[in-house]
């Protein structure tokens, strides 16, 4: 690696963006070289290219002669023929060890604003275990149930890697062998100002964001993931996000109608309650599938549509959960000069041209990100969009309160495990909403749905309806 000031002026100065070095004469060595490495790992040509349509001009929206809803596979019922056959697709996959785990965990958490990476957020409330660990509980479950290593490859970013390592060591990785937890880096991207000028976040510190969890793609081959597993032979990753508590890590019913529907990328997708829910929406456009982002309905207004009941007509609801074929990702790694972005206008803070740190309190400057359900446009054949049910399957943690939050995922999930434990005889106290008035956690190391849990607890004594929590090997433990 360089740090010569002239090779770097001259690369920055052929786009138009020397003016980051103009604190270079008071930096350290080490100051200086930790600069280079930032502005080095930058593609400066498809900087100048996102600049140029999205900061210079203002791109027109793209315009499509039809959009329709996307076909939908309806959420699994045990009983029917085609979940019966998608469930032994799955679980062939899975016992023949095919099948890799991608989390996302490298964005910047920045609406829950914990301290810290946010799979290491204490989600249950019982228990304060993690985000994390819950997914590593969901791991060991699998793991036992079908007698096989899943590697769990965990995608980081540059903004949280030192301490999402740190932590999985200090927790001496759930349990799981560190031989299949492999932490893989997305790429940052430079932050722009109205002028598209790169920020400094310091004066040797370009203002950086992680690439989107579109970044997944790339960094899924440059970090040696596929590689790594098409050595082990795994041809399928079962792909999900850090901050959905509930989601089923390598669902067989998903996996199977993925591998039997020759899928290339798959979703799962949820009911939409009402056509404004702030969730992006799988439909086709123009016969190629898309998820359109909900701040975009109002320049799809068709999206907006709603039935004689009142209910969304493209109801698909997008919570980021896929199936991907490693194929697949190698052909959009390959192609992904054609991979959309997108610009979010946000509040950054800069150092200005007087070396002082500056805190906006209106949007100053653009991010930028890719999405991975855009991989979507990118498919060749069919993609398959399974339908499921929120409950004990999507909460996303996007917040402390409100719609999506840490406390409507606690209650959801009380919710949810109240009827197993209904289902295995103890009574759950309601409120007149009908709602458990007592939080429940179960670990997924134990049991990973309601049958196997039934199962595993024939003639327990259970205790009088209060707070629980049943661990890993089904201890059961009463109050907060
Ligand atoms: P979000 O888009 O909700 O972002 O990411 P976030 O970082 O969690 O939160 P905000 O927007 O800053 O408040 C959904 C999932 O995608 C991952 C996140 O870690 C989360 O699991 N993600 C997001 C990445 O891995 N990399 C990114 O660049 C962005």
């Amino acid at each position: 690696m360089t740090t010569s000031i002239d090779s770097l002026q001259d690369a920055l100065a052929a786009h138009g963006q020397e003016h980051v070095l103009r604190y270079w004469e008071e930096l350290t060595d080490d100051e200086r070289a930790a600069l280079a490495a930032q502005i080095e790992e930058i593609d400066l040509a498809q900087m100048e290219r996102l600049i140029d349509i999205w900061v210079k001009n203002e791109p027109k929206p793209e315009h499509f002669d039809a959009i329709t809803p996307v076909p939908v596979v309806p959420p699994v019922d045990p009983s029917r023929a085609d979940a019966k056959e998608a469930l032994a697709a799955g679980e062939d996959a899975l016992r023949a060890g095919r099948i890799g785990l991608v989390v996302v965990a490298g964005g910047q958490g920045t609406r829950l604003g914990y301290d810290g990476p946010k799979g290491a957020y204490p989600i249950g409330a019982l228990t304060e275990r993690t985000l994390f660990a819950y997914h590593a509980d969901k791991i060991h479950g699998l793991q036992r149930r079908y007698g096989v290593t899943l590697p769990w490859f965990v995608m980081v970013s540059d903004t949280n890697r030192a301490e999402t390592e740190a932590y999985f060591q200090q927790h001496a990785f759930f349990g799981l062998d560190p031989a299949d937890l492999k932490f893989f880096q997305q790429k940052m991207v430079p932050c722009v100002d109205a002028n598209g000028k790169y920020m400094l976040d310091s004066k040797g510190v370009l203002a950086m964001n992680p690439n989107g969890h579109g970044g997944s793609l790339l960094a899924l081959i440059d970090e040696g993931i596929v590689a790594e597993c098409r050595s082990r032979g795994i041809d399928t990753l079962s792909y999900f996000q850090v901050d959905n508590w509930a989601v089923k890590v390598a669902d067989p019913y998903f996996l199977g109608y993925h591998l039997l529907g020759q899928s290339e990328f798959s979703s799962k997708v949820h009911r939409k309650r009402e056509a404004r829910e702030s969730v992006g929406v799988h439909c086709m456009c123009d016969g190629v599938p898309h998820v359109i982002e909900y701040s975009e309905l109002d320049i799809y207004p068709k999206l907006l549509e709603t039935d004689a009941d009142g209910k969304p007509v493209h109801f698909a609801g997008n919570p980021a959960i896929h199936v991907l074929d490693i194929g697949f990702v190698e052909r959009v790694y390959n192609e992904f000069e054609r991979f959309p972005w997108h610009r979010a206008h946000k509040k950054i803070p800069y150092i200005d041209n007087n070396g002082q740190r500056v805190e906006p309190d209106a949007p100053n400057g653009y991010k930028f990100e890719t999405f991975i359900f855009d991989a979507l446009q990118l498919t060749e054949r069919a993609p398959v969009a399974l339908e499921i049910l929120a409950p004990g399957e999507y909460t996303p943690i996007k917040q402390m309160d409100g719609p999506n939050s840490v406390t409507a995922a606690r209650a959801s999930m009380a919710a949810y495990w109240s009827e197993w434990l209904e289902a295995a005889g103890m009574t759950i106290e309601r409120d007149g909403d009908g709602n458990p008035v007592h939080l429940v956690e179960i670990s997924p190391r134990f049991a990973l749905d309601k049958a196997e849990f039934v199962e595993k607890t024939q003639g327990v004594s259970w205790p009088a309806p209060g707070p629980i929590f049943v661990d890993g090997v089904g201890t059961i433990f009463q109050g907060r």
